[in-house]
């Protein structure tokens, strides 16, 4: 007999098959039973009839408890009325491992007692569409990027130096020294671009961010791809592209999950087709007092600045040339206009502002001796990375794109701890 999953049953309709997998629910009168069986790749209604499996066994059935790991055998049944079309009807079962008092009832928990309990949590079903919504992203990211040429380079994750800022760097010790965990990769992408071309690197990285908001982790998983010879327009380019063929993607293999269980409105992400609109700053900011903002010129855009941005637009928008000093030290300025960078970040619709951070590098060694200097860092650990400067010295770009907000912005959850297997938050590090 065969055992196959939950998800390909189509292809054993009226046959006797073997299931294992966990009690989702569990219901019915004194003479059926519906256990709802969960293998991990979708959920089967199984009927369990008194009169099919004797009063022993029945009571044995009804006595299965929410989580209980099981194995089933009986006949596949065609119902259009049962949920996924098909339905098994049991002749036999066995229980593989109990579950006494499970957590998670199928009533509404709090967020605070869910986080906790994150390992359980996950067997739920709104979970377990976020997290394969968010599997389907990272292979399309991949696919995408590989598509249009660019090497996965990967970047370290202990580093000697900050990228994006002092303030938000994880320290640890080595060996007798400082290190840190690692913000961004992209210093060393912009080594390996000289190196191979178009790189793009995919990993985890830290900030030590004591905001509690709804879009901070401390660890979160970012792709950086990194050109060479590309200035910031390429950048948009390859940004708006990347995210058209991700929400493509996601429409093509999840539509079922966005419309049924994520109860997401396809529309939205059928919008999502590229040119995004893009704005300049000095727009950004005219719009912004228009809509009532107390906005000062000079400044990085604040949550409740990009929500008001974003909820103008029916898909992403990129707004570009930020001043100088509200970016990062390695932003190229722009020739035309020195006090704005060649920076871009991408601000997802519907309210979500930043998803993508990223710009033309500074690509002139005095210039970023000078950045360091302004910026307070110390010069010793980036001298490998002025040497790029050195050593043939050419114009490059990328970006980063953070993977848990664009998945929460995809799949329409709240907050990006959903988004991520065990989130790290300040103020969770556990399970
Ligand atoms: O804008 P950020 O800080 O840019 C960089 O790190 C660049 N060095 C990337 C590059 O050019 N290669 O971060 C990039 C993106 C953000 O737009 C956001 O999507 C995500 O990373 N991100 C976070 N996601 C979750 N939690 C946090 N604390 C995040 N910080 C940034
Ligand atoms: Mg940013």
């Amino acid at each position: 007999m065969t055992e196959p999953s939950i998800a390909g049953i189509g292809a054993h309709a009226d046959r006797d098959v073997t299931l294992r997998g966990w009690v989702y629910n569990s219901r019915g009168s004194r003479k059926v039973r519906f256990l709802m069986l969960r293998d991990g790749t979708g959920i089967i209604q199984c009927v369990g009839g008194a009169g099919d499996l004797g009063e022993e066994r029945f009571a044995a059935l009804a006595a299965l408890t929410q989580e209980s790991c099981v194995r089933v055998t009986g006949r596949v049944r065609v119902d259009d009325r049962a949920p996924g079309g098909h339905e098994l009807i049991l002749s036999d079962f066995a229980l593989l491992g109990a579950s006494d008092d499970y957590p998670i009832t199928p009533k509404e928990h709090g967020i605070e007692f869910l986080l906790p309990r994150r390992h359980l949590w996950l067997r739920s079903r709104k979970q377990h569409a976020v997290l394969t919504v968010r599997a389907t992203v990272i292979a399309a990211v991949h696919e995408f990027l590989q598509r249009e040429g660019f090497l996965h380079v990967d970047a370290p994750v202990f580093t000697p130096s900050a990228v994006e800022g002092t303030t938000t760097l994880f320290e640890v010790e080595y060996f007798g020294d400082k290190a840190y965990l690692t913000q961004s990769g992209q210093l060393y992408n912009e080594a390996a671009a000289a190196a191979f071309g178009k790189v793009y690197c995919f990993g985890p990285s830290f900030r030590a961010e004591k905001s509690k908001t709804r879009r901070h982790l401390t660890e979160f998983w970012q792709v950086e791809p990194e050109m060479a010879f590309a200035d910031l327009e390429d950048t948009m380019v390859l940004a708006e592209n990347l995210i058209e063929f991700v929400a493509a993607r996601v429409l093509e293999r999840h539509r079922d999950l966005l419309a049924g269980v994520l109860e997401r409105d396809a529309a939205r992400l059928e919008a999502v087709r590229a040119p995004f609109p893009r704005l300049h700053y000095d727009e950004a900011v005219a719009r912004l007092r228009e809509a009532g903002r107390d906005f000062a010129w000079g400044g990085d855009l604040g949550a409740e600045d990009e929500a008001v941005l974003s909820e103008q637009f029916d898909r992403p928008v990129h707004l570009h040339h930020f001043p100088v000093e509200a970016k990062a030290f390695y932003m190229a300025p722009d020739p035309e206009d020195p006090r704005c960078s060649l920076s871009v970040d991408v601000l997802a619709p519907e309210g979500r502002g930043e998803i993508v951070g990223g710009g033309q590098r500074a690509d002139d060694l005095a210039f970023l001796e000078a950045q360091l200097e302004k910026h307070g860092l110390p010069r010793e650990p980036y001298e490998w990375y002025l040497d790029l400067r050195r050593y043939g010295t050419f114009p490059h770009s990328g970006f980063g794109l953070g993977i848990e907000r664009l998945v929460a912005w995809l799949t329409g959850r709240h907050h990006i701890r959903e988004c991520i297997p065990f989130p790290r938050l300040m103020r969770s590090i556990s399970p």
